[in-house]
């Protein structure tokens, strides 16, 4: 489908899904639930971006902070996660949808590992739209783990940086990421891809994830276009004629 937005330029949009929580709390019911209305959240909002101009898409599902909360709601998150890829798999294959992951795998179950890895093969061909989840992650661990693997291979530089950011040596670099949304109406970063928001545009909404969907999505890029990108450079003067 042909984007939204005339600017031809594919975004790389970062959600913070921050609410499900109080949203399942303001009515009586416990916080799993607020994370099931997440993954429903979720879908809508994979749908909606290709058509809005977004082509990739990266998602804070569990932070390495995460850990702290009660196993009962570590469990009910990676259950959930298992659940979700399992059910959209297929349909992200017929979409177009890539689905990656950032984080740590080595503290993950076998059975998230195995479904992680199947998700990536069977969506690996997708060219539409890139999502991808970032599970047991912390942009200050990925960040030093990139340093300690740099320093051992070669000159630190921002390029040679961005490259093993992204994990490895000669290949693409970590994916600037243009906005960066957070829902729940918290207005901070978390430990999410401190080095790729450099200069992302951020946008904050008191829109609790569970209810966010296409028309919030569209509201924050909308947002974005109107926002002057300099980069710390100065606005572009009008061309003479
Ligand atoms: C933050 O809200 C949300 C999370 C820690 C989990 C995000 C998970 C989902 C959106 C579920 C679906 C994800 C996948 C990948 C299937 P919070 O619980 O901290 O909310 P609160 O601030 O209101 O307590």
């Amino acid at each position: 489908m042909k984007s939204t937005f005339s600017n031809p330029k594919p975004l790389h949009a970062a959600i913070i899904m921050d609410g499900n929580g109080r949203w399942a709390a303001a009515r009586g019911w416990p916080r799993t639930a607020g994370h099931r209305a997440g993954a429903d959240a979720l879908r809508r909002t994979v749908e909606a971006a290709p058509s809005l101009g977004v082509s990739m898409l990266t998602l804070y599902a569990f932070s390495s902070d995460n850990w702290k909360r009660p196993s009962a709601e570590v469990g009910a998150l990676m259950n959930l996660l298992q659940t979700y890829l399992h059910k959209e798999t297929s349909r992200c294959v017929e979409n177009g949808v890539r689905i990656g992951f950032l984080g740590r795998r080595d503290r993950l179950s076998l059975s998230i590992c195995a479904a992680i890895e199947s998700a990536e093969n069977a969506t690996a061909g997708g060219d539409r739209l890139h999502v991808r989840i970032a599970v047991d992650y912390s942009a200050r661990d990925a960040i030093l783990d990139a340093a300690t693997r740099l320093r051992a291979a070669g000159e630190i530089n921002r390029e040679n940086f961005a490259r093993a950011l992204a994990g490895g040596r000669d290949g693409p670099r970590a994916a600037e990421v243009d906005l960066l949304i957070r829902t729940g109406g918290e207005q901070r970063l978390s430990d999410f891809l401190l080095w790729e928001c450099a200069y992302a545009e951020l946008y904050f909404t008191p829109v609790m994830w569970p209810e966010f969907g296409a028309a919030d999505l569209e509201a924050a890029v909308s947002e974005y276009y109107r926002r002057e990108r300099r980069f710390g450079g100065l606005a572009l003067e009008p061309a003479a004629s």
